[in-house]
C-alpha cells in the first residue's frame, strides 16, 4: 500500500520509509513534485498535523499522514510548543531558539520538559491521531553537535548526555518522533 507522508524533509522521510517498508511504500511530497508549503497556523500540534494531512487528502484522495513536533517546557507553561520552529523570531533558526529558551530559564531551577510529536493519518477519509513523548530536562548550556533543533540543550531522562551527544540511531530508539511512528506502525499492522 502507498502512503503519502506530508513532508519535504528528506531525513524524516528516509527514517519513516525504513520503518514502514516493505509493507507500506512511503512517498514524500518532493517525490510527487509537490512543492507547496502547507501553513502550520493552528494552536495545537494535533491541529497542525491534521491540517497538513487534510490538505494532502483533499488534493490526492490517497492514504496520507503528517507530523508536528514541539518542545514543551513545564516552567514556561508548555512553551515553545507549537512555536518551537520559530520561537527565537526567525523560522528554523536553532541558535536563536535555544538562546531564547536558555535566557528565559536562566533563573529557573525546575527545568523539566518534553518533546511531543503528533501524527495525523487519513485512511479512507477517516482521521487517526498518534503521539510520542520524550521526557527530559533543559541543560544550562549547549552540549554536543549532532542532531538538530533543540538537541544540544535537551537531556532525555535516564541519560547523562544531551540528544546532540547521542548517535542518530541511539536517539531514534527513544525519541518522541520514533515513538509516534511506532504507534502508527502498530496501528497499520493491526
Ligand atoms: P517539526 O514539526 O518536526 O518541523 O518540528 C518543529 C520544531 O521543533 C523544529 O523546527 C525544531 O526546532 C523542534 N524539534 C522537532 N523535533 C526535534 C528533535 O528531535 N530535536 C530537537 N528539536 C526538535
Amino acid at each position: 500500500m502507498k502512503l503519502i507522508f506530508a513532508t519535504h524533509n528528506p531525513g524524516k522521510l528516509q527514517e519513516v520509509k525504513e520503518l514502514l517498508a516493505p509493507k507500506y511504500e512511503v512517498i514524500g511530497l518532493t517525490e510527487l513534485n509537490d512543492h507547496e508549503d502547507i501553513p502550520e497556523n493552528e494552536s495545537t500540534l494535533e491541529g497542525n498535523a491534521l491540517v497538513k494531512a487534510r490538505a494532502i487528502w483533499e488534493k490526492y484522495q490517497l492514504p496520507c499522514f503528517s507530523d508536528d513536533t514541539g518542545l514543551e517546557i513545564d516552567a514556561l507553561h508548555g512553551a515553545p510548543g507549537v512555536f518551537s520552529a520559530r520561537y527565537g523570531g526567525k523560522e528554523k533558526d536553532a541558535e536563536l531558539n535555544m538562546a531564547k529558551v536558555l535566557a528565559e530559564l536562566s533563573e529557573v531551577d525546575s527545568r523539566t520538559a518534553q518533546f511531543r510529536t503528533s501524527i495525523a493519518l487519513i485512511l479512507d477519509g477517516q482521521e487517526h491521531l498518534f503521539h510520542g513523548i520524550a521526557k527530559g530536562t533543559i541543560r544550562r548550556k549547549r552540549s554536543g553537535v549532532d542532531g538538530f533543533g533543540y538537541d544540544p540543550i535537551f537531556q532525555p531522562d535516564g541519560y547523562q548526555t544531551t540528544f546532540a551527544e547521542m548517535s542518530n540511531s541511539d536517539k531514534n530508539k527513544i525519541s518522541h518522533r520514533a515513538l509516534a511512528i511506532e504507534a502508527l506502525v502498530q496501528f497499520l499492522a493491526d
